[in-house]
């Protein structure tokens, strides 16, 4: 089928709209009220005062295209399916209609000749195994069975994967989730819709919204039971046209075509060039849509704007890689505007806000740029090892204005991983001794949000490297850590994959060191001292220096800047959601915890 953006919206809602929804204008990007996340990264989340029991003035069933913007996998943007900013299609019942209707319509709406026609025979579903908080979801199965999916393709998975929430707490309940087949063939026997091999792509997810998540991780039943729905815009184009990735979708066509023209280059042949095109693709598109968001954020050192700047100048970055000339990052946001001239009608109400502040950032950006480059490859030609140094980290930040991330992302081009606690510790004094108090600045840089989530993230990172090397071994290394407020991600030497019962004994072990409620306490001292005492941690060789040592009770010690919880007791329960490879001989490990 050939299908194009604007006609899958206009299907989607035409088909909720015929069912009783009414259509209502996407929220800003920006959350009104909430200053727990910083960007709205699901169509549900202007929409949690209506699912809590409020009364929505357009009623109780809704339909939308909601904008949204998620920043946690931004390294993983220039593959085939990761993008930064994206739009989702959703329908809400507000204590209306449940499963039943909303498994029906689902299955109808991508199905039935007369919407997406899709081949039923591709479509896999997964539905809550059930546990503690609830019962499995053997209603909605029975459901998917009725419409026409075979048992052998209905998969009863846990909570880890069959269950939404926003954040930690709030609306939430068990869902459904729908895969598309690629066409791949099946990684193993085991192979199935949580496997990340490619086989399987998730394309609309149905939550069945009736628990509300305290703080203290109870679930109370909601006054009203809900549905809430997304299904990716971007996603599911490229389903439907049978792509290969979401860039070829006719979105992304004139930036494209506009980035090859400024470079001379050309996309689709060079993996190197097809990557660094994609990331300026989907780095000014969101940029375009934050600076142009009616609520409007401009590139900053907080926040929203932390991650905004990032985004331009990680664009700039790649686009002088290509040989693209000054002005480029503004000249894609101008056909970008031109492709959302009719749906989003703010981007061409702030065209030239858009043009102006993109030309500001990669001017104020460019003036150092250059010279911050030459400096870190001075640097690492000089230093022994293939670690560099915090310090040096925090003097590209500081003097030429490079955010953090964008140091690891030119050392790992280099073969070089960065000390980015090292970079923490550096930062933290420097802070201290300006007196600048900003302690919020750096966390907005680091991981959106901050507070009291990535701190215990963190604290759990220290938890899940002890377990490791004690089910793994001594040969497992921290390679890289990155941490938001839903997650952290956790990067360790190790040579092949692990196996799923030593998965399941890292999460025993971490969940044991949590329950026994150890202390969290920190010394400081020589970093010899430090070596001696058996923590383990980035050590460089900053001879001399006087470093802080984390002990977990007798389970793990650690040197690092901080900050943690005070107790292991606060964390919450440990969950490992994924368990992939990040490079060679280097493995990934994502995991949250739930309170
Ligand atoms: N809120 C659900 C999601 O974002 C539909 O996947």
């Amino acid at each position: 089928m050939n299908i194009t953006s604007q006609v899958l919206r206009e299907k989607f809602l035409g088909f909720f709209k015929e069912r009783g929804h009414t259509v209502i204008a996407s929220a800003s990007l920006i959350p009104e009220n909430d200053p727990s996340v910083l960007f709205t990264t699901a169509g549900m989340h202007p929409l949690i005062p209506y699912l809590l029991g409020q009364r929505h003035p357009a009623g109780r069933r809704l339909t939308d295209v909601q904008k949204c913007v998620r920043t946690g996998d931004i390294e993983e943007v220039g593959d085939d399916s990761h993008l930064t900013f994206f739009e989702m299609l959703g329908n809400w019942s507000l204590g209306d209609y449940f499963n039943h209707e909303s498994i029906a319509w689902s299955y109808e709406f991508l199905t039935s000749k007369q919407y997406l026609g899709l081949d039923p025979d591709r479509l896999s579903v997964t539905v809550f195994a059930g546990d503690d908080d609830a019962p499995r979801d053997e209603d909605s199965a029975k459901v998917w069975e009725r419409c026409g999916i075979p048992k052998e393709r209905i998969f009863f998975l846990p909570k880890k994967n069959n269950w939404w929430i926003a954040g930690t707490t709030g609306p939430c309940g068990p869902d459904t989730e729908i895969f598309w087949d690629t066409g791949k063939p099946a990684c193993s026997d085991h192979c199935d819709p949580s496997c990340d091999c490619g086989k399987y792509l998730e394309i609309w997810n149905n939550v069945f919204m009736q628990f509300n998540r305290q703080a203290d991780g109870t679930y109370l039943p909601l006054e009203q039971k809900n549905v809430d729905t997304g299904m990716g815009l971007e996603r599911t184009v490229c389903v439907l046209n049978g792509m290969k990735s979401v860039y070829d979708i006719d979105l992304f066509k004139g930036a494209l075509d506009k980035i090859q023209e400024l470079s001379g280059k050309k996309y689709g042949d060079d993996p190197k060039i097809t990557r660094a095109m994609r990331i300026i693709a989907d780095h000014v598109r969101t940029a375009t849509f934050l600076i142009g968001d009616p609520v409007g954020v401009v590139p900053s050192n907080v926040d929203q704007g932390y991650v905004l700047r990032r985004l331009i100048r990680r664009a700039v970055r790649m686009a002088n890689t290509l040989g693209m000339p000054k002005g480029s990052i503004a000249e894609i946001a101008k056909v970008y505007i031109d492709v959302y001239r009719d749906v989003y009608t703010e981007l061409r109400d702030n065209a030239a806000k858009i043009a102006d502040e993109l030309n500001k950032e990669e001017e104020r950006f460019s003036k150092t740029l250059v010279a911050g480059e030459k400096e870190f490859m001075k640097v690492i030609s000089h230093i022994p090892g293939n670690v560099v140094p915090g310090g040096t980290a925090f003097k590209l930040y500081d003097t030429f204005g490079f955010p953090v991330e964008m140091t690891v992302e030119l050392a790992a081009e280099n073969g070089y991983t960065v000390d980015v606690e090292g970079f923490k510790q550096k930062f933290a004094e420097h802070q201290a001794k300006s007196h600048a108090g900003s302690e919020q600045r750096f966390k907005g840089g680091m991981a959106e949000g901050g507070g009291i989530e990535t701190t215990h993230l963190h604290t759990a990172t220290h938890l899940l490297q002890a377990a490791l090397r004690r089910v793994l071994g001594d040969e497992v290394k921290q390679k890289g850590s990155n941490i938001t407020p839903e997650r952290l991600r956790f990067d360790f030497s190790f040579s092949r994959p692990m196996t799923a019962e030593e998965i399941a004994e890292t999460e025993r072990l971490v969940n044991e060191a949590i329950d026994r409620h150890l202390p969290v306490t920190c010394e400081e001292m020589p970093i010899e001292d430090a070596r001696k005492t058996g923590a383990i941690g980035l050590f460089g060789d900053r001879y001399g220096e006087v470093v802080k040592v984390y002990t977990m009770g007798d389970f793990s010690k650690e040197i690092c800047g901080g900050p943690h919880a005070a107790n292991t007791g606060d964390l919450g329960h440990f969950v490992i959601t994924k368990e992939q490879s990040s490079s060679a001989g280097v493995r990934r490990i994502k995991a949250e915890l739930h309170k």
